[in-house]
């Protein structure tokens, strides 16, 4: 087989990428370890930024969006029991987030992908890239039962955190940087109100809480639990119950409680490799760098790497500029370091630490205390929080 641009991976970060090229000529082929069902099956983060939101909609995939998103124009902070408003249109100049899930977004993709014809092999096992240094990259794997060789012109690496594209850059080429947390988030779906209209974010001394939705029926909250927690110990009731004491009274007071549809613990960890390119080979997304889900910032960093490689991509098959390529990295870390520091700082900021001792858990609550009551610190927030611009490709 032959491609231009040959994909590993099925998430976000591939099939936009996939549909974007698909749009401007260039052919793909995508190849992903799991079936349809599967990386549908995963519940994961649902804010867009602006950046993001323009990208689907270029990538004619943002019908479904504009009918079925929420545009948030703020959120809230909660220090103190006391809830903060943080006026993202009006801070940042007229900015909003889009309220809708992964999950949407992945199933629209995946729509767009089926019906443009484009290839996509689900259950494609065992890949492996090579020769990556060379002109000609090439991928080896199987599918049903066969085994394939492809040759293309480029690799994108869009197979998240586990993926073999990352494992397949020799180690002395790489440098990793990594933070854990002693913490995670358990988080539940379930079909009720949201308690409030926009997100809330709440610093509380039993630890973190987080009211999120899906749609003005599905409510997706979260808490901050101790790292290695077994989820077996978290019924409905307890979480409900844990929620409301995380809560100001009158958002406890309000909240609609229901069934779990969905509920997990995910671990929180900070972690960039650079660079984010070793010959042919690119990395996006979760391949190349996680952020702890505090900002909300882990799937629109997917979305700006996307931006990146297709503008890159785009001026090699156009107009012959390889001299782009060499740029992918830097390009594309200048603005991840400034999601990861925004999230780091986020999450710093909002949870409880069980190792700090008294000073810090002061400098902690004073910082936030800062910025939510200066404008300039309100603005910091929310010119990160709705997404710091693109880099223009020229
Ligand atoms: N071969 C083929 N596919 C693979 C392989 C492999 N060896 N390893 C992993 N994959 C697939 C996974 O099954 C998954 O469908 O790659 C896909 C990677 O998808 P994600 O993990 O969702 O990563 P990405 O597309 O970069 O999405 C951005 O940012 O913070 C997050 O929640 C956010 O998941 C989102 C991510
Ligand atoms: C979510 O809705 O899943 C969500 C929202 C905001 C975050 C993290 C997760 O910061």
């Amino acid at each position: 087989m032959k491609t231009q641009v040959a994909i590993i991976g099925a998430g976000p970060s591939g099939l936009l990428l996939g549909q974007l090229l698909h749009a401007a000529g260039i052919e793909t082929l995508i190849l992903e370890r799991q079936t349809p069902d599967y990386v549908l099956g995963r519940i994961r983060a649902g804010v867009l930024e602006q950046g993001m939101v323009d990208l689907l909609r270029q990538a004619g995939v943002g019908q479904r969006m504009d009918a079925e998103g929420m545009i948030h124009k703020g959120f809230e902070l909660v220090l103190d029991g006391r809830r903060q408003p943080i006026d993202l249109e009006s801070l940042t100049d007229g900015k909003t987030v889009m309220i809708y899930g992964q999950t949407e977004v992945t199933r629209d993709l995946m729509a767009a992908r089926q019906q443009s014809g484009a290839i996509t092999l689900y259950e494609a096992r065992n890949v492996q890239p090579h020769d990556l240094k060379g002109e000609r990259p090439w991928l080896t794997f199987e599918h049903q039962g066969q085994p394939i060789r492809v040759e293309c012109d480029y690799i994108a690496g869009c197979d998240g955190f586990h993926g073999v594209a990352r494992q397949s850059i020799p180690a002395e080429a790489l440098k990793i940087f990594e933070r854990a947390y002693p913490f995670g988030w358990l988080g539940i779906l379930a079909e009720t109100p949201p308690v409030h209209d926009e997100l809330v974010y709440a610093r509380h001394p039993r630890g973190f809480a987080l009211c999120s939705m899906r749609s003005p029926t599905r409510s997706r909250y979260y808490l901050q639990v101790p790292a290695e927690e077994p989820i077996e110990q978290w019924s409905d009731e307890r979480f409900w119950s844990e929620l409301k004491n995380r809560l100001p009274k009158d958002l406890a007071e309000q909240l609609v409680t229901g069934p779990s549809i969905e509920k997990s613990i995910a671990p929180l960890r900070s972690f960039v490799v650079e660079p984010m390119q070793y010959g042919r080979l690119f990395l996006l997304g979760d391949a190349a760098h996680i952020v702890p889900p505090t900002g909300a910032k882990g799937l629109n960093l997917a979305a700006s790497d996307v931006s990146t490689l297709f503008n890159i991509l785009l001026k090699v098959y156009r107009e012959g500029r390889v001299d782009l390529l060499e740029r992918y990295s830097a390009i594309c870390l200048r603005r991840v370091w400034k999601a990861e520091r925004f999230s780091w700082w986020m999450t710093s900021m909002l949870h409880q630490f069980p190792e700090a001792d008294g000073f810090s858990q002061r400098i902690a609550e004073s910082e936030l205390e800062y910025f939510v009551n200066s404008e300039a610190g309100r603005k910091t927030i929310a010119e990160n929080y709705v997404g710091l611009p693109y880099e223009a490709i020229e």
